[in-house]
């Protein structure tokens, strides 16, 4: 896959069991072939801290008010975002992250209810502003939850079919309005899926970004326009960790 220069935040979104993680370790390997520098990681997670925050989250036996459940993950954020994507950004590798800000729009928005506009607020703090260059979409119909069954349920799988309808409902329609976003058909083979990735990927590191006309004309690759502000920071003088 040839490419101008390494530097880059690639999400992986969807529904549970639409194949995040399955897809994220084809794209790291292929990325890794061509001799790239690759970070792959999760949300809620990808440092001790976060992980811990994110076994609390998936812990069945908890019953959880959307509010307690949206401020943990976003705390899980800051910490991944600080810790582990700005050091990674910084060093200019490609990252390849399962779930971002978006996930938060579509479960504690769209699917529990909570008012969008705190949780994009909350983003902005938890993230410092950090945007990832290309967030994919994995978009499967509910049978294919039921089909990919493979381990114990966690707390979210646990949820209803409504639910889950309001996840599939909430990814489809903010992926056709979120800048540098795309919706991905991931009711095909690992391989098919994994082929869309690859060439939407490829696009991005050849520098032509994906079509958007909030940043039409602009390079999505500037890493340094992604690092954080010391003025984005929530945290001042004492404590701060960047
Ligand atoms: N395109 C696909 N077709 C059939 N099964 C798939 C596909 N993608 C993933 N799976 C299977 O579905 C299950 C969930 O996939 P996973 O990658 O863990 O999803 P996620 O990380 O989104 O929850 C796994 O058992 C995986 O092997
Ligand atoms: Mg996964």
């Amino acid at each position: 896959m040839a490419h101008r220069r390494p530097g880059a935040l690639i999400v992986l979104e969807g529904p549970d069991r639409s194949g995040k993680s399955t897809q994220a370790a084809f794209l790291v390997r292929e990325l890794r072939s061509r001799g790239l520098s690759v970070v792959h990681t999760r949300e809620p997670g990808g440092t001790g801290f976060a992980e811990a925050i994110r076994r609390i989250l998936l812990d069945p036996r908890h019953k959880v008010q959307p509010l307690a459940e949206l401020l943990l993950y976003e705390a899980a954020r800051a910490q991944h975002t600080q810790e582990r994507l700005v050091p990674a950004l910084k060093a200019g590798a490609v990252v390849v992250c399962e779930r971002y800000t978006l996930a938060t729009l579509v479960y504690q928005g769209e699917a529990r209810g909570l008012d969008i506009p705190m949780i994009r607020r909350l983003n902005r703090v938890a993230t410092g502003g950090l945007k990832p260059d290309l967030t994919l979409v994995l978009d499967v119909p509910d049978r294919e939850f039921h089909r990919r069954q493979s381990r114990r349920p966690d707390r979210l799988e646990l949820e209803s079919r409504r639910f889950r309808r309001r996840v599939r409902e909430g990814y489809r329609r903010l992926a056709k309005t979120e800048p540098r976003t795309a919706l991905i058909d991931a009711d095909r083979s690992l391989e098919a899926v994994h082929e869309e990735i690859r060439r939407r990927v490829q696009r991005l590191l050849n520098g032509n970004p994906h079509p958007d006309p909030w940043r039409r004309g602009r390079s999505p690759l500037t890493p340094c326009r992604r690092l954080i502000k010391p003025t984005a920071l929530p945290l001042r003088g004492k404590g701060r960790t960047a």
